[in-house]
């Protein structure tokens, strides 16, 4: 097992490991002072039945009383109605500031659940069980919670971190192929903007690499950004590489198209357009489209930057008339160009296609 600490406004532990779920009764009671009170447990009607019996009964073998709130799995879950049942269902129940929220899975459950947790009674106290290599290597670490609005991805939310992270490398083994490589686009996109070396391993072990090493690599680089810069005015928007023509592309497509896959588009399409554009000091778009095929991810999209120009303008990296673009100028190091708004469309049209412009 590895643990990294992460020492931001809360202090917490993220052990990453095999068979740590069932483990997860003893990691809270030495978090709740060795005192068992009550816990639910958040998670969603996919993942339930594969691993809430094994955290229900690793729970309550210690002492803790367990309830639990299972929602439809998908992004549709993230939104206002089912927030709000969430919190009327922790109020009904009597939960007080003295229990614990677990968030039991992937991305949606642990953006939701760490919301709840940031709002119901002004916060309590919760700790993330990510079952997904997204949530392992990103969602679950660094305290983002948030819900979707109409306008937008995760236009409402909260900084509130976790009181703990623990990532069962067993649950991976679950994983479709299709959700496996929407963590894997956040996995290259460490390796893009910190560490070329990460880049290097994927393309010589492919999908035979160990992931308790890769995943914990990418936990301490995310670590080292949200300790320097918790609250995103800064490095931390470096990790938002991909991630602005990805919420195009995800809006645009109604979110039939997945957020890992949507990443690894805005990955090929934003790079391509740099080098256009004459930003990059060392060209390797044909480097990242080779590694991002290897995992079965796409690298450019059928629709067109005019498509996804609503959502790039009411994107939360958008500063008044400026959008904040992260620009990788060569494998393993990046930097945020700060593009006008008028220009974002321009610039995004530079990386598709030819095939798919208008
Ligand atoms: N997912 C990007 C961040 O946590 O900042």
């Amino acid at each position: 097992m590895t643990t990294i600490t992460v020492s931001a406004s809360n202090r917490y532990q993220v052990k990453i490991g095999a068979g740590l779920l069932s483990s997860v009764g003893e990691e809270l009671k030495s978090l709740n002072d060795e005192k068992c009170c009550r816990v639910c447990i958040v998670s969603d009607d996919n993942v339930f039945p594969l691993y809430g019996k094994t955290v229900i009964n690793a729970l309550e073998s210690v002492g803790f009383s367990v309830m639990s709130h299972v929602i439809p799995h998908g992004e549709g879950s993230k939104c206002l109605s089912v927030y709000g049942e969430i919190l009327e269902h922790l109020a009904s129940e009597h939960i007080s500031r003295s229990d614990w929220l677990i968030a039991l899975g992937g991305g949606v459950v642990g953006d939701l659940c760490g919301f709840c947790a940031a709002t119901y009674l002004r916060g309590i106290r919760y700790l993330q069980l990510p079952t997904t290599l997204l949530a392992m290597v990103d969602s679950s670490v660094g305290g983002k919670t948030a819900i979707d609005l109409a306008a937008g991805k995760n236009l409402c939310g909260a900084f509130y971190p976790p009181h703990g992270v623990l990532c069962d490398i067993d649950a991976l083994q679950t994983l479709n192929d299709v959700i496996f490589a929407d963590g894997m686009a956040e996995v290259i996109k460490y390796g893009v903007i910190f560490d070329r070396e990460l880049l290097e391993l994927l393309m010589r072990d492919k999908t035979a690499f160990d992931r308790e090493t890769v995943i914990a690599r990418c936990i301490d680089h995310k670590r080292r950004v949200v300790e320097e810069d918790e609250f995103d005015r800064g490095v931390r928007q470096l990790l938002n590489f991909g991630h602005t023509a990805a919420h195009g592309i995800e809006q645009h497509s109604g979110y039939t198209i997945s957020h890992g896959h949507a990443v690894a588009a805005g990955m090929g399409i934003v790079t391509r357009a740099a080098e256009a554009a004459g930003m990059i000091s060392e060209p390797f778009s044909p480097m990242l489209e080779t590694i991002l095929a290897d995992f079965g991810l796409p690298y450019d999209t059928d629709f067109t930057a005019e498509d996804m120009t609503d959502a790039i303008l009411s994107d939360k990296k958008r500063d008044g008339g400026i959008i904040r673009l992260v620009i990788a100028d060569a494998p393993g190091h990046a930097m945020l160009w700060p593009c006008p708004a008028t220009e974002c469309e321009a610039f995004l049209a530079r990386g598709i296609r030819e095939k798919n412009q208008a």
